[in-house]
């Protein structure tokens, strides 16, 4: 969908949008009487999240869609569901032009280039393998023009929040795209068209390398797989040349069947986004590149698929991970941690970054405990994970921090090896958190989120349909833009 801002209300054909304030209506005041009862009518009390249609009957039949903000909304948290709404209403409604009309409400620059952000988002679809689409089922709405806004919000809106729409849209795009589209080969293939020109700086291992350097724990998960595995590095250096970049890490397992332990089939097909972590992180990187941020990062995505096979790892086998710890695999479906194990030891190994952040798709548990609310949030240092949780809620994207304790760590012990891949029923996320603990080299802050409840999601909000949320994308290029570049 194409943004555009505008001084005035252009002419020709276009759905005309009016926010309202609760029961203020001063901003309807021009539309006449017969609006009034229309809206009454449809119990519309401009409450937020509220919206109400109207057809004038002087002006061609336009539509008159008002939308409500809430009673004494401040526009910062009312932009979002405004721009979402807007879409939700008029996305697939025959209109094909939208014309915002924000006169008078307030709007600073950054919420009004926040509205554009949300109908974006919002319009987003996966529809590439739905080729029987009724006409009616399509979208028609094309653009959408905001009028009435403060002049900076246009270059707000093309300098940071149109990159960061591309990015999420890329997390969305691999996490929705099914396992024998999105493997291994394929995602790094899927990456590099879609950031070409950025100036990312790729690399990739293939299990050649990755043997050579004793990624046992990783390729223990991919030998029952006939797709190659990879490990795919992005470099973007926007800061100071030679200054230490942050290092992001996501867990990219493109179909996890479970393996040998092997998972029941119903709702297995959701383990298609098993890779939403690694997703995050390359939308990130897209997003952190496309608004050319003053800030050296590296995206690592370890990208396998867990697959049972003649070939395949078996429960009770032992591993050694690139640090030469040696790992009992008791259950095959644990198998995130062991990717990202070997992950955290590559990136710690070779970028020698301060701060390393990792997102998977890592347990059920994080569902049981946080639901499709928040994920989870593991970390070694205070000052990051208070730097997460501002950066989750400035993002939407929100987290609550869980524990680690030697307590639980201890739960993870193997009788034969070094460490177990799990621990009992209880305390799942922890203990995975735990595991990954293992691998953190002392004085590098380190956080883990748990993002298995968070990158699918059944219901809409403001900024997504139903699918793929992308979620965990907009956090990090928050915490870039909030943190890494601020400092
Ligand atoms: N990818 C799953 C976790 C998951 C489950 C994500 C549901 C999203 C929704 C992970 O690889 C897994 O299978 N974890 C196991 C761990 C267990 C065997 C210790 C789990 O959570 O059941
Ligand atoms: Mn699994
Ligand atoms: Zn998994």
């Amino acid at each position: 969908m194409q943004i555009r801002f505008a001084s005035t209300r252009p002419a020709g054909d276009h759905a005309l949008v009016i926010p309202v304030a609760g029961p203020d209506r001063a901003a309807l005041g021009a539309f006449g009487a017969g609006l009034d009862a229309a809206l009454r009518r449809q119990r519309f009390e401009g409450e937020a999240g509220g919206a109400a249609e109207h057809f004038l009957a002087d002006d061609n039949g336009r539509r008159l869609l008002v939308v409500g903000l809430g009673a004494n909304a401040k526009p910062a948290d009312a932009a979002e569901k405004l721009g979402g709404k807007i879409v939700e209403r008029l996305l697939t409604s025959g209109e094909t032009n939208a014309v915002l009309d924000l006169t008078g409400l307030g709007f600073d620059a950054d919420s009004a280039a926040r509205v554009a952000l949300a109908a974006t988002l919002r319009s987003w679809r996966h529809d590439r393998y739905r080729t029987k689409l009724k006409e009616k089922q399509k979208p028609t709405l094309g653009s959408l023009t905001i009028v009435g806004a403060p002049a900076e919000a246009e270059a707000r809106w093309t300098a940071r929040y149109a990159p960061l729409a591309a990015g999420v849209e890329l997390t969305r795009e691999l996490v929705a795209e099914p396992a024998n589209i999105i493997y291994p080969e394929s995602f790094v293939a899927r990456c590099r068209a879609s950031m070409e020109g950025l100036g990312i700086e790729f690399d990739v291992l293939g299990e050649k390398e990755m043997a050579d350097l004793g990624m046992g724990a990783l390729l223990g998960v991919s030998q029952g797989s006939v797709r190659d595995a990879q490990l795919l590095v992005m470099r973007w250096n926007g800061g100071e040349p030679g200054g230490t970049p942050v290092c992001f890490v996501g867990k990219g397992v493109t179909f996890d069947t479970g393996g040998i332990s092997i998972k029941p089939a119903a709702g297995m097909e959701s383990m298609k986004w098993d890779m939403g972590g690694a997703g995050a992180v390359a939308g990130a990187m897209k997003a952190i590149a496309g608004r050319k941020a003053k800030a050296n990062v590296v995206g690592i995505c370890g990208l396998v698929e867990n697959m049972p096979d003649g070939n395949a790892q078996r429960p009770g086998d032992v591993v050694t991970s690139m640090n030469g710890q040696t790992i009992e695999v008791i259950n095959t479906d644990a198998e995130g941690r062991l990717v990202l194990c070997d992950a955290l030891t590559w990136a710690q190994a070779n970028v020698k970054p301060a701060t390393i952040i990792d997102l998977a798709t890592l347990t059920g548990a994080m569902v049981v405990a946080l639901g499709h609310e928040m994920g989870g949030m593991f970390a070694n240092d205070d000052t990051l994970a208070g730097q997460l949780d501002a950066a989750g809620k400035a993002s939407g994207d929100k987290l609550w921090r869980m524990p680690l304790g030697e307590a639980y760590d201890r739960l993870i012990d193997s009788p034969i090896a070094d460490i177990k891949n799990v621990g009992p029923r209880e305390a799942g996320s922890i203990t995975a958190a735990q595991f990954l603990a293992r691998f953190i080299d002392e004085g590098v802050r380190w956080a883990h989120l748990d993002i298995a409840g968070m990158a699918w999601s059944d219901k809409a909000s403001s900024t997504y349909d139903k699918g793929a949320t992308g979620f965990g994308a907009r956090l990090l290029d928050q915490y870039v833009s909030d943190v890494v570049e601020k400092a």
